[in-house]
This record gives structure tokens, sequence and C-alpha cells, in this order.
């Protein structure tokens, strides 16, 4: 079957950004000071696979380390999540983390993952019905910074789980981060519940090294948003002429990933002229690792709280399970 009758097969919600949406989202980040480009327009085709490569490096422990996780304590979510679950995966990625969820969960009764990239969801959308043909596959095609509205299973499920792993939700600011669990919260319901995967703050060189791989391979996915924004909105950055730089500011607890103009250069975007002098340093990634304290009262602010987390052996990524704070215990917290 090819990726379109797949998509028609599987009744597709396609609510994909196009070029006019991201050229207003350029055109707003390269009016800043200091400028910026979001990161969520990474994952074009090339870029989800640059990033699948990225997964792979030895320095890169984030993916290796959560799936180990995942595969350990699958037992134990599934226990506390319950049977008959609707999941929701914000990002679907390759996949490999939905097969374990979704074969250690108890019959659950659909999945919808939520993907920007239109070919990897379908790819990734297709794989998983071979696999798993007891659950129903109900895809969206959006951003999943937005609110989504559910399309609802043929078989009634007991509660949502929204899946959110990678710590994805590390590339959010804290304001971007607290609405996306909000509306996970309002999407999930009072009797939902939410699985998140944390990167932790740990060893500063240790976070350096997973960004600044001895191989490249992030430089050339960070590097690829440009190609991206000239084949999609008709600009002309030259790929030549800027170079990937990251690290780690404790601090603000994130890595801070720049491209920095090697030359005194004009861009043309939109039909505007964007002058970048040498050295300027452009911003277009941020991933936060987070304490716990700190994730709690990130939390805190979307409603929700920790009712389980678990960590691996060497405390370098989390996992953690939320629910809605009790509506009593929500005033007690605010009085
Ligand atoms: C998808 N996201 C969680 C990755 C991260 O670690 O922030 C994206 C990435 N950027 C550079 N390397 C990986």
């Amino acid at each position: 079957m090819n990726i379109e009758t797949a998509a028609a097969a599987m009744s597709l919600t396609d609510l994909r950004p196009q070029p006019a949406d991201i050229l207003a989202d350029v055109l707003d980040g390269l009016a800043r000071t200091p400028k910026q480009l979001p990161s969520k327009y990474f994952y074009d085709a090339h870029g989800s696979s640059l990033f699948e490569a990225i997964t792979q490096l030895p320095e890169y422990y984030l993916t290796r380390t959560e799936l180990a996780l995942l595969e350990q304590r699958m037992p134990d979510i599934a226990a506390a999540v319950g049977a008959n679950a609707h999941v929701v995966e914000y990002g679907s990625g390759s996949g490999r983390k939905t097969e374990l969820l979704l074969q250690g969960l108890q019959q659950p009764v659909a999945y919808t993952p939520v993907e920007i990239s239109r070919s990897v969801l379908l790819a990734s959308t297709q794989r998983m019905a071979g696999e798993l043909p007891a659950v129903e596959m109900l895809p969206v095609c959006a951003d999943f910074t937005q609110a989504i509205a559910l399309p609802p299973p043929s078989r009634s499920a007991r509660r949502t789980l929204m899946f959110f792993p990678g710590s994805t939700l590390g590339n959010f600011t804290r304001p971007h981060a607290v609405a996306i669990l909000r509306a996970m919260h309002q999407t999930m319901g009072n009797d939902g519940r939410a699985l998140i995967g944390i990167d932790l703050d740990k060893d500063p060189a240790l976070i350096d090294a997973a960004y600044n791989d001895s191989a490249g391979v992030t430089a050339r996915f960070t590097l690829n948003l440009l190609a991206r924004l000239n084949r999609e909105i008709g600009s002309n950055f030259n790929l030549d002429q800027f170079q990937h730089r990251a690290s780690y500011v404790r601090e603000r607890g994130r890595i801070e990933t720049f491209l920095v103009s090697l030359i005194d250069q004009d861009v043309r975007v939109g039909g505007q002229l964007f002058h970048f002098d040498r050295d300027e340093a452009m911003q277009v990634e941020y991933s936060h690792k987070y304490t716990d304290p700190g994730f709690s009262a990130l939390a805190a602010e979307a409603g929700l709280e920790v009712a389980q987390h678990w960590n691996d052996a060497r405390d370098w990524f989390g996992l953690r399970l939320l629910r809605p704070i009790a509506p009593g215990q929500r005033l007690e917290a605010a009085g």
C-alpha cells in the first residue's frame, strides 16, 4: 500500500503547517534580537532521518537510556495506567518506544500519533498498524503545540494516556512547556494520565558532548533547517556560511543551540533582506534538562502532579507519570 492510500485508509487528520505559516514564523523570528528560528521546522523528511541518526550516536545517551528504562519499568507503568487506554503520542518519531508502550499496556484500544512531518507520521503509523492489528490507528498530522480535538476510537476507551517521550518537552521555553502540559491536561480530561520522558540535569560535559558529536551529525541536523527554509519558503541562506554552536548553560538548565554567521552577509527571506554580522548567533533550539523540584513546579503550573517517577540507575533520564491535581488540592495550593 502506498503512503497516500494508507493515509485514506487510516483517516488521517491533516493540519500540517503551510508555507505561509512557516514564512510568518520565520519573519517574526528574524525580526527579533537576537534572531531566532523555530526548532519545530527541523523535522522535514531529511531532518527526521538526521534526528534518527543522532539517536544512534555514542554521545547521544538520551534515546537508548529512555528505551531501556521504559522496557524495564513497563510492568509498573501498565499497572498504573490500567486497561483499555487511548494512547495519544506527541511526535511519532521512529515508533520504537511506542511499540514497547502499546505492547506493554493492557489492551490499549486506540493510538493517535500527533506529528508535524506527514511522511514520518504515515510511515510510522503504517508500520505500527501492521505490528499492532488490535489497536485502532487514528493519526493526526498537526503541530502538537496547539490543542487537538481527538478522533474518537470506535471502541470506547477507559482513559486517555498522553505519551510525550524523548525529552521533547525540553525543546520548549517554560511558558510554552506549561501551555503544552495544559493542553495535554485538557485533552486527557480529569481521569487522564500523561507519561513524559525528561532528560535530567547532570555533569555538563556529558550533556555538551551529546549536542556536539564527533561525527558532526548534530551540526548537519541544525543546518538542515536552513536548507528546508530555502526549499519551502524560497529563502537564500548559504549553508556554508553558518556554523552550528551548542553549549549547556547550567544556570538556565538548558542546551542553547545557535547558527553562527561566519561572515558579514545579507539573506533574502520573503522579499525582505536580513543582515547578519560576522559571528552573529541566531538562536535555533533549546534542550532543557530538569531537576525533580523544577519539573514538579512546571507540571503544577498546568494543574498536574507527579503520580509516579522512574529514573535509570545513573539518574540521567526520567519518566514521569502525571495526573491532574484534585480540585480540592488545587484550591489549597492556591490559598
Ligand atoms: C527531539 N529533541 C528532544 C532533541 C533534543 O535532544 O533536544 C533534538 C536534538 N537536537 C539536537 N540533538 C537532538
